[in-house]
């Protein structure tokens, strides 16, 4: 039977009621569509990014894909499976890592929760042991699995809760917000693991972040969400197009100067001392203009900073009009019945 998609999304809904007491015997409850009429694909090998701003609806989403959570409307299915309806099977095919929490036992040292994730999955011995000993070395965790897992950083924590979601080989795995609070060299790590994991491995991965360079470095297409609704899914040279967003490139010089003549493509925006700031479409690749710049200012130093994700998915929304203020039926409030 061919496969359309590997994740197929079709006008999924969610919606919580959340009560709430406004006075003695007296509670409203309050309706909000965390997610509003969803639809989507992923074909199988794809990595896909899923961003948005806070509350936009995604851990929403992805506890969906998992099964945690029944959707209220629409129709949801990963590898044929309706999440919900059948969520010990699904377990088997899919893995998952909650940046902001852990499936690791707290009090044990590591490799006790692999062990009783080997037992809890069925994973043949064999199996288990090739897979453990490839994840702990793609992820340096070898001097940390006899350590309880409450004494881990938060790097090594978040490195071994992706060796956790991995043991049983899942064709695919969900990810939200798997770098938060992560150094610039544990977030290069979880990448270039993820990348080979992908490319390697072809495990689909949808991505969920905050931080637009994991997107940048790992996804080709990004679905962002705001407001519980898709507001655009496609490339993200496209989003950047869309967005009009700017890199920064933080210039350096040996000595205060006037601002750098850098030509059409990029502008001053700030001048400090000997450091200057400079704006240059996001979409555009920082080499012509350092080449530029390098060849005709003493330069020190030079960075590159991202648009801020929030910024970025501000202008597009602006742009597209799409999904702006929470719709008036998007947050209803029922006056509730006292208590029960
Ligand atoms: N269990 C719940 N009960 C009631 N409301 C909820 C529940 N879970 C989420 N919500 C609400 O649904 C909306 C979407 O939440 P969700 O956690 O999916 O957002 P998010 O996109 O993951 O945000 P963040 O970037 O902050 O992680 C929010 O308004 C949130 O308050
Ligand atoms: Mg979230």
């Amino acid at each position: 039977m061919p496969e359309r998609g590997f994740i197929e999304v079709d006008r999924v809904e969610k919606v919580f009621d959340v009560r709430r007491r406004t006075g003695f015997l007296r509670r409203e409850v309050r309706r909000v569509r965390a997610v509003d009429s969803i639809s989507f694909t992923v074909a199988r090998g794809e990595m896909v990014g899923y961003i948005g701003p806070n509350g936009a609806g995604k851990s929403t989403t992805v506890k969906m894909l998992t099964g945690i959570l029944t959707p209220s409307g629409g129709r949801l299915r990963v590898a044929g499976i309706d999440p919900s309806r059948e969520r010990t099977r699904l377990a088997h095919r899919i893995g998952v890592v909650f940046g902001q929490r852990t499936t690791l036992w707290w009090d044990l040292p590591l490799i006790d929760s692999y062990r009783l994730m080997h037992r809890m999955y069925r994973i043949p011995d064999a199996r288990y042991r090739e897979n453990l000993d490839r994840l702990v070395e793609l992820l340096d965790l070898g001097a940390l699995l006899d350590v309880p897992v409450r004494q881990l950083s938060l790097g090594q924590r978040m490195r071994g809760d992706i060796v956790a979601a991995l043991l049983h080989d899942p064709e695919v795995l969900y990810l939200d917000e798997p770098t938060i609070g992560l150094d610039t060299v544990s977030k290069a790590r979880v990448r270039e693991f993820l990348r080979e994991l992908n490319t390697e491995r072809g495990t689909t991965v949808l991505l969920t972040t905050h931080d637009l360079q994991d997107i940048e470095q790992l996804c080709s297409r990004v679905m962002v969400i705001d407001h519980g609704r898709m507001v655009y899914d496609g490339a993200l040279t496209g989003l950047h197009e869309v967005g009009g967003a700017e890199r920064t490139l933080v210039v350096d010089l040996e000595r205060e100067l006037p601002p750098i003549d850098a030509g059409p493509a990029a502008r001053v925006v700030k001048v400090d001392g000997p450091r200057q700031w400079l704006a240059f479409p996001a979409s555009e690749s920082a080499a012509p203009l350092v080449a530029r710049i390098a060849a005709a200012y003493p330069l020190l130093d030079l960075s590159v900073r991202e648009p801020d994700i929030e910024a970025v998915i501000a202008r597009v929304l602006s742009v597209t009009g799409g999904a702006p203020e929470p719709p008036a039926e998007r947050e209803t409030v029922v006056p509730g019945a006292p208590s029960s």
